[in-house]
């Protein structure tokens, strides 16, 4: 486990659960204190806005699909063509697998994989509202993906990896169920320096995004070993000052509760989105940037499931 909460990394993944089931349900709407929402822990459609999402993007996806909690517009890298298989790691409401699902249409597909049951009921109900034949919504673990092996031409995630304290065992899966040469686009969060003890241990910074997050070389090099690269960063700003200007209750209530001044935190916190490929020494994928192999057949062999 890279994240230094000094609680059993299972625990964590259950207080993570816990939080999110209760963000899915309605019954809570923050992950840092008792008011209104923030970024990667529940807010709106103001708080996409800010992120980049387009007006028009955020009216298409059914109502509900969209709770505010990313960190980045990672679609808006992933050039995804008519025809492709998608992963979305973490899909929470939907969101950005609707957006997914519009862009590769009918003959393609998106996956979402989510361990929230409240979450993913929440999907599915967002998907048959809105009519979406080619998305499904299953239950799983980022780190054992219930997906078989090389089927997906990219894979996406928005502020997810964070949360799960075993960030290797992600992206050895994702290497897994990426085809050769496929492309991973991902928003998320890593540190650019080490946070005061006191937020590192702070339980509702981890399930808010922020103390889950490790050191931007351990992350990139996990990357790497797992046979994701080369990683090129796209979008890089400090995420709590962001999300400081959006809600500044919510990060204000984190400082109060830990002591920790603005300036000890300041630029540590950053919201990336990157890209890196699937590297293959036994198969050569195509060229960075081209379409995977078998993109334009049908999207889902049967031996994924
Ligand atoms: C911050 S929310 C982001 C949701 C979505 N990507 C969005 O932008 O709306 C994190 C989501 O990741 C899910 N999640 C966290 N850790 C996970 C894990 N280890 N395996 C599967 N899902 C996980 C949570 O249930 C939650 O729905």
């Amino acid at each position: 486990m890279e994240t230094k909460l000094a609680v059993p990394a299972e625990q964590l993944v259950e207080r993570v659960r816990e939080r999110y089931g209760r963000i899915a349900e309605g019954a809570e709407t923050s992950c840092c204190g008792p008011k209104a929402a923030t970024a990667c822990c529940g807010g709106d459609g103001a708080v996409s806005a800010r992120l980049g999402y387009q007006a028009k993007d955020l009216a298409a996806v059914p109502e509900g699909a969209n709770l505010g909690l990313g960190c980045g517009v990672p679609l808006d890298f992933l050039e995804l063509q008519p025809g492709e298989a998608v992963l979305d790691l973490g899909s929470g409401p939907g969101l950005d697998a609707f957006l997914a699902a519009d862009r590769v249409g009918p003959s393609g597909r998106v996956i979402g994989v989510d361990m929230t049951p409240a979450m993913l009921e929440r999907a599915r109900q967002n998907a048959a509202r809105g009519g979406y034949a080619n998305v499904e919504f299953r239950e799983g673990r980022l780190e054992s993906l219930p997906l078989g092996d090389a089927v997906v031409d990219a894979v996406t995630s928005n502020c997810v990896i964070n949360l799960v304290p075993d960030k290797a065992a992600v992206f050895r899966q994702v290497a897994r169920v990426l085809k050769p040469g496929g492309r991973l686009v991902v928003s998320d969060i890593v540190l650019d320096g080490r946070l005061p003890e006191a937020l590192e241990q702070d339980l509702y910074a981890y399930v808010g995004c922020v103390s889950g997050a490790v050191d931007r070389g351990v992350y990139f090099e996990m990357l790497e070993a797992a046979g994701l690269g080369p990683v090129e960063v796209l979008k890089d700003f400090d995420y709590l000052a962001a999300t400081f200007d959006s809600v500044p209750e919510e990060v204000q209530a984190i400082l109060d509760r830990t002591g920790i001044r603005p300036e000890d935190v300041a630029g540590k916190v950053r919201s990336i989105t990157y890209r890196a490929y699937r590297r293959s020494s036994r198969t050569p994928g195509p060229a960075r940037g081209a379409a995977a192999p078998g993109s334009a057949g049908p999207a889902f062999p049967a031996a994924m499931r």
